[in-house]
């Protein structure tokens, strides 16, 4: 680290945006493979806050990589490096009072732990969006599967790239079990019990 960079504590704390927003703020971290629905339900949950007033944001895996991330591809390490940034910006999301979810597969079960150890234990939310690969594949809702099976894209979480399903995620989701509208109604349950919301 730099040693003539110091941190700016920040006028306006953390719990100053809670209390004008009327509510917490916190990461709901989307996990799964591609086409489970983490996009889905994020911006399903997102639409549900925000008719209820609350302020949240999305952060999606294909858009980010469009910008910020555009310089990192599919190996380990760039994947690393990809959720690496998507935890920091997340953080900074988090300290601005949102309640922002982020859809990445995020395959690396270390990778996942990190990005955990930067929040507190009550602001990341992980949440396993679990749906067997032969539904997704059927799904297939950007053709990605079909590019994977004949080699048109390489490294692809599932078939060419490993998955490490989460351990002890505070919320799964079985995409293929509940309605997205069951699912959404499952994670806003999870942020009243929490008191995330009030
Ligand atoms: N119960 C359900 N919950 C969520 N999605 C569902 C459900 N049933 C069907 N789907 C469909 O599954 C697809 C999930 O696609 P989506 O783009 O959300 O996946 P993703 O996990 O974001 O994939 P990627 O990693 O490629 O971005 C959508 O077409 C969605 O309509
Ligand atoms: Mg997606």
């Amino acid at each position: 680290m730099e040693s003539n960079i110091t941190w700016h504590q920040s006028t306006i704390t953390k719990a100053d945006r809670h209390q004008l927003n009327g509510h917490k703020s916190c990461v709901l971290w989307f996990t799964g493979i591609s086409g489970s629905g983490k996009s889905t339900l994020a911006n399903a949950v997102d639409y549900a806050l925000f008719q209820n007033g609350i302020r949240s944001y999305v952060l999606d895996g294909d858009n980010i990589r469009h910008g910020l991330n555009r310089d990192l591809r599919f190996s380990k390490q760039d994947r690393k490096e990809n959720i690496r940034r998507i935890g920091e910006v997340a953080k900074l999301f988090v300290d601005s009072g949102l309640i922002v979810s982020t859809a990445f597969i995020s395959p690396y079960r270390e990778d996942r732990a990190e990005v955990r150890n930067i929040f507190s234990a009550e602001e990341f939310i992980e949440i396993y969006v679990q749906c067997p690969i032969e539904v997704c594949e059927a799904r297939d809702p950007k053709g990605l599967y079909k590019k994977a099976r004949t080699g048109e894209i390489p490294e692809f979480t599932g078939i060419s790239s490993p998955y490490e399903q989460p351990e002890n995620p505070e919320i799964t989701i079985e995409t293929n079990k509940s309605t997205i509208e069951e699912s959404v109604e499952t994670i806003l349950s999870y942020l009243v019990e929490r008191k995330i919301l009030s």
